[in-house]
């Protein structure tokens, strides 16, 4: 048996609710869109709910909607899922990337300033605050670096209910988004959301998330592009049903995430999750472990500096990047070993994140090279999501700890400096 990295948690509600659909034959369009749009922006406080058919049609609408265009910047974290930096590249323009802060795995706000203060140009439209793994950005910091001119907006896909100070992520830009693929904490098959205040910005996300249709519901005519990133009307039955449970199941996420700090917790081999202060309210999406680096340098070679994380901004010269490259193959290749093992012994587990810049074609299309961020490349050597859903069992998760132990000690016992 094994247990998988993600579960999707559905009841008899949505199975109910979905045949509603399917039963009526409204199948796009329908009521339960409108439905699950303002359960989403009831939640979130905010005045305007999208559904879209994915996360990344959400994040490119919104793009569009503040006339991002080609050669246009977008500042963006190197340590997140693709489509983040992407929606950048559907416009012509181009991301770029400013490294991560090593505790929270998000943007770096000394990183951020020291870029604005040295390379900000008008050609910086953008910035693109990124929830990592549902932990916020750091939004006092950002609003207070950036230039008022550069529009903010919000990749919260992986943070629905999350809270800083209090406010629901998704609403710290012009506008934001959820993403439901059935990994996420509700799930509607795919899908996504924008949600926002500003009605401009929602009036023309709907009309090119709709070919360009117009206000006035005339089918055969557009008013400008557009694209068909419609939700169905099964998606959105599903996402209601889900919305109805959301206190249900965030809870129950937050309990499992609590036992999987309990079993961890006095593991001088595993770093745990860091949820600043700022969260006055945690949502759970993937459960992401880092090895350490103390305990990796009893087998490993890994230079102080690297163990303090004491990195350059970037590495420079050809020499500075052939060691770097090699301190983090003998992570990278510790990790895949990990992953391998548990795999072996039943349980599913992914490195989480690659770092965006380091991707194939990304790195044919920039130039990039091994050395370039290396906050974001040493962190993503060393993590790993490990099985987490809202009905993953304890014993489940005491499975999970005794494979990822006993892993552990079989990786000490056979690597040798
Ligand atoms: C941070 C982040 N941004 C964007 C997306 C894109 O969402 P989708 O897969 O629904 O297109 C995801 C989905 O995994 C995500 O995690």
């Amino acid at each position: 048996m094994t247990i998988s990295l993600s579960d999707s948690d559905i009841t008899d509600l949505e199975i109910s609710t979905v045949l509603n659909v399917l039963k009526s034959k409204r199948l796009a369009l329908g009521p339960y869109l409108e439905k699950f749009q303002q359960s989403i922006k009831e939640f979130t406080k905010v005045k305007y709910a999208l559904a879209v058919n994915s996360g990344t049609s959400a994040l490119h609408l919104i793009l569009k909607s503040l006339n991002f265009q080609k050669d246009q910047k977008m500042l963006v974290s190197p340590f997140s899922f693709i489509s983040s930096a992407n929606v950048a590249l559907f416009e012509g323009g181009i991301p770029v990337f400013i490294d991560i802060d090593p505790q929270t795995y998000n943007i770096s706000p000394q990183k951020l300033k020291e870029f604005i203060d040295k390379s900000y140009q008008k050609d910086i439209t953008t910035f693109m605050g990124v929830d990592i793994f549902g932990i916020p950005s750091p939004w006092d910091e950002i609003y207070s670096i950036l230039p008022q001119e550069i529009n903010i907006i919000e990749d919260s896909c992986e943070a629905l209910g999350g809270e800083y100070k209090n406010k629901k992520l998704g609403t710290f830009g012009k506008a934001g988004t959820f993403a439901f693929y059935p990994n996420k904490q509700i799930t509607t098959g795919e899908g996504g959301i924008i949600v926002t205040d500003n009605e401009e910005i929602f009036d023309l996300c709907k009309s090119m998330s709709n070919q360009g249709r117009g206000k006035s519901g005339e089918w055969l005519i557009s008013e400008r592009l557009g694209y068909n990133y419609r939700m169905d009307e099964m998606s959105a039955a599903l996402g209601f049903a889900q919305m109805q449970r959301i206190d249900e199941i965030s809870k129950k996420r937050k309990e499992k995430a609590q036992r999987y700090f309990e079993l961890f917790k006095n593991d001088n081999r595993i770093v745990l999750p860091n949820v600043p202060s700022v969260v006055t309210s945690q949502s759970w999406f993937v459960f992401v472990l880092r090895l350490d680096l103390g305990w990796l340098s009893n087998f490993l070679n890994i230079p102080n500096w690297v163990k303090n994380f004491e990195l350059p901004t970037k590495f420079e010269t050809q020499k500075s990047k052939e060691e770097w490259s090699k301190i983090i193959k003998q992570l990278r290749n510790t990790l895949q070993n990990l992953i391998k093992k548990l795999n072996q012994k039943g349980i599913e587990s992914k490195n989480y994140f690659y770092p965006i810049h380091l991707q194939p074609f990304y790195m044919k299309m920039f130039g990039y090279t091994p050395g370039d961020y290396p906050v974001t490349e040493l962190v993503s050597s060393m993590t790993f999501a490990i099985p987490f859903f809202s009905n993953i069992t304890q014993e489940e998760q005491k499975d999970v700890y005794n494979a990822i132990d006993k892993s552990l000690k079989e990786i000490k016992n056979e690597t040798a400096f």
